[in-house]
């Protein structure tokens, strides 16, 4: 009998539209976090300069969605503890990082809107309960 070839199924990522995407929504969220007074606290903790953080982000996100784990080959033994370990995350800054989550990526166009804001109710929910007090 013919055997059929499996379907690989598609990744979030790729469903999203791949590096572009995540790359758009990380600029846009870096770009809220510095000009909106909203999330002042939430830029007050981040280096001066954030265009480590906006290459760095975006591959994290990217294997995270499932999609190339270039963050984590190049970060070998790191994880969101490690990397959060040396600040205090409390939770009116948590709310912020939600917040300018979630308003980036409604700004960004992807081709699944609706699988991009479940995306970030996700984020949202991993950055609020990162939040201490
Ligand atoms: C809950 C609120 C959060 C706060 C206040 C926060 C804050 C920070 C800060 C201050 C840094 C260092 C930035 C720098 O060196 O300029 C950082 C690094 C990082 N954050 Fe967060 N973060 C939060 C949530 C998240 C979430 C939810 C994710 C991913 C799902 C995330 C992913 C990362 C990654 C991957 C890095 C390190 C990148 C690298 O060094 O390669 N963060 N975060």
């Amino acid at each position: 009998m013919a055997t059929q070839a499996e379907a690989v199924p598609e990744t979030p990522f790729q469903k999203l539209g791949g590096h572009p995407t995540f790359e758009a929504i990380c600029n846009r969220f870096y770009d809220l976090m510095d000009g909106d007074p909203a999330y002042a606290k939430l830029r007050a903790m981040h280096a001066d300069d954030l265009a480590p953080m906006r290459k760095s982000l975006p591959l994290f996100l990217a294997g995270w969605a499932g999609g190339p784990r270039d963050w984590f080959d190049q970060n070998p033994g790191r994880c969101m503890m490690s990397v959060h370990k040396p600040f205090t995350i409390n939770a009116a800054v948590a709310r912020q990082w939600a917040d300018a989550m979630k308003q980036a990526i409604a700004a960004v166009e992807t081709p699944d809107n609706l699988l991009a804001t479940a995306m970030g109710d996700a984020l949202s929910e991993l950055a609020l309960g990162m939040g201490r007090n």
